[in-house]
């Protein structure tokens, strides 16, 4: 292990305990964002939360924030919405258009509930169409977005890198060929922020919605928005509150606040800001993003080899477009044994996931942070359950509650 990933792991004291590839799902917290959470936390009960120095730290912490998602995103601050989460944004793009009945929306067969809940309802609510392009796993996802294009098209609305099958879309090739249409472009880039070199303006894409608490190690309940400048004025404020306007008279006057700041409201947790500046500093400052995507990538191509070398194993990440995340799934198991596979795992000292539903598998995803030796065990173990086959596997009690079934699917 070198002295820079040594050092990084010290920082993470989470990643000591278990072997953790599951970033997908939520990455470990650093020390020093863990610290500034506890200090907000402790002033709080000690100091009490009402005083005007505290509001401007609350301010300053925002302010500081915005100009490190601008800095991990290539932008400019005033580009940068803080949010609660990757949902939130995709909710604020979704309801932000004043939608006529028969207005349509493309997105793809493969998206996250955050992409795709907001879409089922404004159709619901504004009578407007969903076109799904059906994208298989994602190999060539193009030709199938581009058919699903109308005259009516008003947004697409795509994940960046897949949950489900791990595949990252073409985001620039889905934006260039949506702008020849006049249709700007809404990406979820749960999988992607913090896993590769993300130059927004240089996508040209309108929107990216991002989460704070995975690939960025940052706490949970945070996350940003980006609105590309050109959008501001189209884009429009659905709910708003004290950030979201800059002058008002008290009688309908207003001005909206300066570029993505109107798409903020109300109050946010001071604790959790306080630590997703810390984790954002520490991964911009410390760590080094080029540092990690390297990283990450080569521990990603480690865990693709040895999944590769495992009997009866099929993996459903498209080689070509992996990213974050590897999707792959035993032949012949069921969902509910795919489930208790992820706990056997757990109890050997491996941290992954399943995803409990179309398309059915299990996934791995690598941080900046694990070790080759990691992936290397969870190999091992993963031939070991293997080789003693899904009835070996005990089925885990919540599975009923995710109606898993014991038959196999694939
Ligand atoms: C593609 C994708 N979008 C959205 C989400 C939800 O993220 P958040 O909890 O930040 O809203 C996830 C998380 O698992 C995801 O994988």
């Amino acid at each position: 292990m070198t002295d820079k990933l040594a050092r990084i792991r010290a920082d993470l004291p989470a990643v000591e305990r278990i072997a953790f590839l599951n970033t997908g799902t939520c990455g470990p917290l650093p020390a020093r964002a863990a610290a500034a959470m506890a200090a907000v936390t402790g002033q709080e009960y000690s100091e009490g939360r009402a005083s005007t120095k505290r509001f401007q730290q609350m301010r300053l912490d925002g302010q500081a924030v915005r100009a490190l998602f601008g800095e991990l995103l290539h932008v400019a601050p005033e580009t940068i919405a803080v949010t609660g989460h990757t949902t939130e944004g995709m909710n604020i793009v979704s309801y932000g258009f004043n939608w006529q009945p028969g207005d349509e929306v493309v997105t793809t067969t493969l998206e996250h509930e955050a992409g795709l809940f907001p879409l089922y309802f404004i159709a619901r609510r504004y009578g407007i169409t969903i076109r799904y392009a059906d994208i298989g796993l994602g190999e060539d996802p193009l030709p199938a977005i581009e058919a699903a294009f109308t005259p009516r098209t008003r947004l697409v609305s795509v994940s960046h890198v897949s949950y489900s099958s791990g595949v990252c879309l073409p985001l620039a090739e889905i934006v260039t060929a949506a702008h020849a249409r006049g249709v700007p472009v809404l990406a979820d880039g749960a999988q992607a922020a913090g896993v590769f070199d993300l130059d927004l303006a240089g996508l040209g894409v309108d929107f990216y919605a991002l989460p704070g608490q995975k690939w960025l190690c940052g706490p949970e309940g945070t996350g940003a928005l980006y609105v590309s400048p050109a959008r501001w004025d189209t884009l429009e404020p659905t709910y708003a509150g004290f950030t979201a306007v800059a002058e008002q008279d008290w009688r309908g006057g207003y001005t909206l606040a300066p570029g993505a700041l109107r798409y903020e409201s109300g109050t946010k947790y001071p604790a959790t800001m306080a630590g997703l500046r810390a984790s954002l500093d520490w991964f911009l400052h410390d760590v080094g993003p080029e540092w990690a995507y390297a990283r990450i990538a080569s521990l990603s191509a480690r865990a693709r080899r040895m999944l590769e070398g495992l009997a009866g194993v099929r993996i459903l990440t498209p080689a070509s477009r992996q990213a974050s995340l590897i999707n792959f799934l035993p032949v012949g198991w069921s969902p509910a044994r795919m489930a208790g596979l992820v706990d056997a795992l757990t109890e050997r000292g491996f941290i992954i996931r399943s995803i409990p539903h179309v398309p059915y598998c299990v996934r791995v995803s690598c941080g900046f942070y694990n070790t080759e030796a990691e992936i290397d065990g969870l190999g091992t173990a993963l031939a070991d359950l293997l080789a003693a086959g899904p009835e070996a596997i005990a089925i885990p009690e919540w599975a009923a509650a995710y109606g898993l079934s014991d038959e196999p699917v694939w």
